[in-house]
C-alpha cells in the first residue's frame, strides 16, 4: 500500500511487546491506496497480512497517490483523490473515523493550503493532523501546534529514520549514531522535553533492519532505566485534546511569509504567489486623517492598495480581527498582482491596527520587512471627532449622551456608555501602543506623522512620506494638491481646474469641543503624552506642536500649583 517492503508480524509483535513499556501503545498506520499490491511479491504478502490484523492497529489517510496537496488547487480534484483512498478503505475494511490524515511530505499543511482543509473535513471530517513544518522545521524543539479550519494541527517530532536509513550499518554517521540518539541523545531529550511527542517513520523502516522497531523497543527501554516517565499511547483525537489543553495558547496560528522559508516555499503552490502581500500598512488610529493619506498615497503612479472589502468600510482588516484565521491565501486575495515586483509598492490601510494588541505581533510575523506609517493627532481631538463620527453613524449611546458624559463615565455607568468610552479613549494612549508596534518591527520601519501637518500641509508630509518609502518616481503633491476654501481641507486637484475633496464624512462641521472636557483630556492623556515625548525624542523625531502644547499645559500647571 505504498509502504514499501518487508513487513509482517514483526510489526504486531512489537506492538504487543511495546504495550508493555507503553500503554495502549498501537500503531497508526498511514494508507495510499493506489499502491496497494503494487510491489514484490514479498511486499504485497506484508499488504495483505496488514489487512487480515486491520483491526490490531490504528489507520489515517494519506492521498490516494501519495500526490502532494499543494499541487491540486482545485479543491474538486482533492475531494477526487480523496474519495478513491476512502473506497479503498471501505473496501479493504479499514476504519474511516479515526478523524486524522497526515499529507504527503508535509505538503498543504503548513503553509496552509485551504483546499486540502477543506477537503478533508468534507471527505473524512478530519480533526486532527501533524506537521515538522510549524513555525519550521528548525530547530525541531521551536516546533508548535495551531488550529485552523477546526482542524488541530500538532507538532511532529523527527526520529532520525528516512527513507534512505533503512540498514543498521549504513545509518548517517555509523550506526552509534543511531544509537547515541536513542541512549540519551536528540532522541531521548525529544521525548523527556516533550509531554506529547508525536513520530512517523516509513514501512521501509519496518522491513530490511527494522530500524523502526530497533529504535523505539530500545528507547522505550532507556527511558524505563533512566527516567521516572511513564508512557502512554492515546488516539489522535484524544492525544490533540489533550495537547491543546497542555498548551492552550498555541490554538491561535501565526502566519509566515511561505516564501522566508525555501522548504516552505517548495509546499507552496506554484499558483499562488508571495508577491501579493503589501509593502508597508497605514496603521491609524481611527480619525487622524488615514482616509486623506490613503488617498494621496493612492494618488502616486506606483502604490495601489487592496480592493476594498465590503464588509469593513472598504478595510481588509486582517491583523485585528477573525479575517487573520481565514489564513493569508484570503488576505492575498485582496491585493492585486503587482506588474513590477521591485518598483509597485502595494499598502492596505486598517485604522484599528494601531490600538489592537495583535496585530504588530502578527503584522511582524508575515510581513517583517513592511514599513508601518502610523498618523498621531492631539489625541484629546481624536476623541471627540471619533464621538462625532460615532453620532453621525447614529450610534445610540452617542446620541444619547454628550462628549463629556462619554470621556468622564464612571465604573458604574451604563455599559454602552462605558463601552463606547473606552472605543473613543483607548487608541489615544499612544505610547502604549507604539511601544507595542516598536517591539515587534524595527524603529527605521516606523514612521510617526503629525496628523495636524497632513492636514494643513499635506504635499511637505508626502514628500516625507515618499522619502520614507523609497518610491520612485517622485511625485510632485504641491502641484496635484489644492486647498478647496468652501471644504476647508486640502482636495485634488483635477484636471480643468476641478477639485476632488473627500467625501461628506471626513472634514465633518461640528461645534469646537468645550473647554471643560478638553482640560478633562489634556489630564487623562497627560502620563501618556509625556510618555509620547519620550519615546520621540529616544527615536530622535521632533515632537508634534500640539504635543509640545500639552506639555506646556502640564508645565503651567505645575507652576500655578508651585
Ligand atoms: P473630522 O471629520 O473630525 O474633521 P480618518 O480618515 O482617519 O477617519 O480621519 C478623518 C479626519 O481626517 C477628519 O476628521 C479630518 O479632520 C482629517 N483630515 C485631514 N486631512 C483631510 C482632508 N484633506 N480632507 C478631509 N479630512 C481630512
Amino acid at each position: 500500500m505504498g509502504w514499501g517492503g518487508g513487513c509482517h508480524s514483526a510489526l504486531l509483535d512489537i506492538q504487543k511487546q511495546l504495550r508493555a513499556q507503553i500503554s495502549n501503545f498501537t500503531f497508526n498506520l498511514g494508507f495510499s491506496g493506489k499502491f496497494y499490491h503494487t510491489g514484490t511479491v514479498e511486499e504485497d504478502e506484508g499488504d495483505d497480512l496488514l489487512l487480515k490484523y486491520v483491526d490490531e492497529f490504528w489507520w489515517f489517510p494519506h492521498m490516494w497517490s501519495h500526490m502532494q496537496p499543494h499541487l491540486f488547487h482545485n479543491e474538486s480534484s482533492l475531494l477526487e483523490q480523496m474519495v478513491l483512498n476512502k473506497e479503498f478503505a471501505l473496501d479493504h475494511n479499514i476504519p474511516v473515523d479515526m478523524g486524522y490524515a497526515v499529507a504527503p511530505h508535509h505538503s498543504g499543511v503548513y503553509p496552509v493550503h485551504l483546499q486540502l482543509y477543506e477537503a478533508w473535513r468534507r471527505v473524512w471530517n478530519i480533526r486532527v493532523t501533524s506537521t515538522e513544518e510549524y513555525p519550521h522545521l528548525k530547530p525541531a524543539r521551536y516546533r508548535k501546534g495551531f488550529v485552523h479550519n477546526s482542524i488541530m494541527v500538532l507538532p511532529r517530532q523527527t526520529c532520525g529514520l528516512f527513507t534512505h536509513t533503512i540498514y543498521y550499518k549504513e545509518y548517517p554517521g555509523g550506526p552509534k549514531e543511531l544509537d547515541k540518539s536513542i541512549h540519551g541523545g536528540e532522541l531521548f531529550l525529544t521525548l523527556l522535553l516533550n509531554p506529547i511527542s508525536i513520530f512517523m517513520t516509513h514501512l521501509s523502516n519496518y522491513g530490511n533492519d527494522r530500524l523502526g522497531l530497533y529504535t523505539f523497543v530500545h528507547l522505550a527501554s532507556f527511558l524505563r532505566s533512566w527516567t521516572n516517565l511513564k508512557l502512554h499511547t492515546l488516539p489522535p483525537l484524544q492525544l490533540a485534546h489533550k495537547y491543546f489543553q497542555l498548551f492552550p495558547e498555541q490554538r491561535n496560528p501565526l502566519w509566515q511569509n511561505p516564501c522566508d522559508d525555501k522548504r516552505h516555499k517548495d509546499i507552496w503552490s506554484k499558483e499562488k504567489t508571495c508577491d501579493r502581500l503589501p509593502k508597508f500598512m497605514v496603521i491609524g488610529p481611527q480619525k487622524t486623517g488615514t482616509t486623506a493619506l490613503y488617498l494621496f498615497l493612492l494618488m502616486h503612479p506606483s502604490i495601489s492598495s487592496n480592493f476594498p472589502s465590503p464588509k469593513t468600510y472598504e478595510e481588509v482588516q486582517f491583523f485585528n480581527t477573525n479575517n487573520y484565521h481565514k489564513g493569508i491565501d484570503w488576505y492575498m486575495e485582496f491585493f492585486p498582482v503587482p506588474s513590477n515586483v521591485s518598483t509597485d509598492f502595494l499598502f492596505e490601510k486598517s485604522a484599528n491596527y494601531f490600538p489592537s494588541e495583535e496585530s504588530p505581533r502578527r503584522g511582524a510575523a508575515l510581513l517583517p520587512k513592511a514599513k508601518i506609517i502610523t498618523l498621531l493627532i492631539n489625541p484629546a481631538d481624536r476623541a471627540y471627532s471619533w464621538y462625532q463620527h460615532q453620532r453621525a453613524h447614529e450610534d445610540h449611546a452617542a446620541l444619547r449622551f454628550t462628549f463629556y458624559d462619554v470621556i468622564s463615565a464612571r465604573p458604574g455607568a451604563p455599559a454602552e456608555l462605558r463601552s463606547l468610552q473606552s472605543r473613543c479613549l483607548i487608541p489615544g494612549l499612544y505610547s502604549t501602543h507604539l511601544d507595542r508596534w516598536l517591539t515587534h518591527y524595527p524603529a527605521n520601519q516606523v514612521m510617526i506623522i503629525d496628523g495636524h501637518q497632513l492636514r494643513t500641509d499635506p504635499a511637505a508630509v508626502m514628500d516625507e512620506v515618499q522619502k520614507f518609502l523609497g518610491v520612485t518616481p517622485h511625485f510632485n503633491y504641491s502641484q496635484a494638491l489644492t486647498f478647496d476654501p468652501q471644504k476647508g481641507f486640502w482636495c485634488q486637484l483635477l484636471e480643468g481646474g476641478k477639485t476632488k475633496c473627500l467625501g461628506k464624512s471626513k472634514g465633518r462641521k461640528y461645534p469646537p469641543m468645550d473647554p471643560e472636557a478638553r482640560a478633562f483630556l489634556s489630564r487623562y492623556y497627560r502620563e501618556h503624552n509625556v510618555e509620547l515625548s519620550k519615546l520621540l525624542h529616544r527615536l530622535g523625531q521632533p515632537l508634534p506642536s500640539w504635543l509640545r502644547e500639552e506639555l506646556q499645559k502640564i508645565t503651567f500647571a505645575s507652576m500655578s500649583r508651585g
